[in-house]
């Protein structure tokens, strides 16, 4: 039988990168990065999934700097909810599969216990809103589409918390870390390879099983215990616990964002570990730094 052909965006992001190494198994990957693809060009977008042809289209490319999109709302629009959009449309056309991410910064963070999919949305801020309308416009397309929420994503390269906390930890004596803003570490292989499971059960299982899931770790953590935990049992760094209010950021991000995950691991038949066994993994694994 012809192998699919899965059309991968966002190839040197944290997501993308690990998925377009994951994906080989299950069919011929075109994986494009920026240079190859700009999100922000609908004309280019188009002229890419036509010369394709993917059966298969996963979407990791997005804007995801959380505070830029404050001051790039128009750039952050066309990367985070039209280019969806577009890739739903042109999925519709070609009968393909399309898998997109989203976050849970489509909720608005007053919640105690955790969303789930249908839990009524409300972003804090524009990176939020844009990933939300980008929601809006695959399921307006009416595409075979999956969209799968997550949170709090680090991996061994790329920007992130991670990576972040290593560099200050060999830098300085003390960390102050937001400690009343709760979510979910997730560590980007773990989501990849979730997402090749379930590519691998075969495009036909994965178009039944179209819509909005949660993918995420079980567990729940403030930024302050994910410091810690990446630290270790070190003794310095001490990490200090602080408010959000005395952290300001220029985008606001909603307190709680623990995502529930029953419907996907109905969906699937399996669930992601907590986030500690996911970030020992990380830490444990070699470094991929291409
Ligand atoms: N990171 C998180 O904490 C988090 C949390 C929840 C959900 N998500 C979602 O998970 C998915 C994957 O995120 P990630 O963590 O892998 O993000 P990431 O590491 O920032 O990767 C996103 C990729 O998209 C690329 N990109 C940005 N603007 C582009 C444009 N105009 N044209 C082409 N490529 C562009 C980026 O390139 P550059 O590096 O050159 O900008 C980057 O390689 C996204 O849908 C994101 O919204 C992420």
């Amino acid at each position: 039988m012809r192998r699919p052909t899965i059309l991968v965006t966002g190839a040197q992001g944290q997501i993308g990168f690990e998925l377009a190494r994951l994906l080989l198994p299950h069919g011929e990957v075109v994986a494009l990065d920026r240079a190859a693809l700009d999100l922000a060009d609908p004309d280019a977008i188009v002229a890419a999934v036509r010369g394709v042809k993917p059966a298969l289209i996963v979407n990791a490319g997005a804007y995801t700097a959380v505070d830029r999109a404050e001051t790039e709302p128009a750039l952050a629009h066309a990367v985070n909810s039209r280019a969806p959009g577009i890739f739903a449309e042109e999925a519709k056309r070609l009968g393909a599969v399309l898998i997109h991410y989203s976050t849970d910064y489509v909720f608005d963070g007053t919640q105690t216990s955790p969303y789930p999919e249908d839990a009524p949305t409300g972003p804090q801020n524009v990176y939020g809103a844009s990933k939300l309308e980008g929601e809006c416009a695959i399921a307006a397309a009416g595409a075979h589409a999956l969209v799968l929420r997550t949170s709090w994503v680090y991996g061994l390269r790329g920007r992130n918390f991670l990576l972040t906390i290593r560099r200050l930890a060999a830098e300085r004596d003390e960390l102050a870390v937001v400690a009343d803003q709760f979510g979910v570490p997730n560590w980007s292989r773990a989501l990849a390879e979730a997402t090749a499971r379930i590519v691998g059960a075969g495009l036909p299982a994965l178009a039944a099983r179209c819509g909005l899931y949660h993918l995420s770790c079980t567990g729940e953590a403030s930024w302050h215990d994910f410091a810690r935990a990446i630290v270790g049992a070190a003794p310095r760094p001490r990490i200090i616990p602080i408010a959000t209010a005395d952290y300001p950021t220029p985008a606001r991000r909603p307190a709680y964002g623990v995502l529930a995950t029953a419907r996907f691991e109905a969906a699937f038949g399996f669930a992601l570990p907590d986030w500690r066994k996911a970030l020992a993994n990380c830490v444990g694994s070699p470094a991929e730094t291409a």
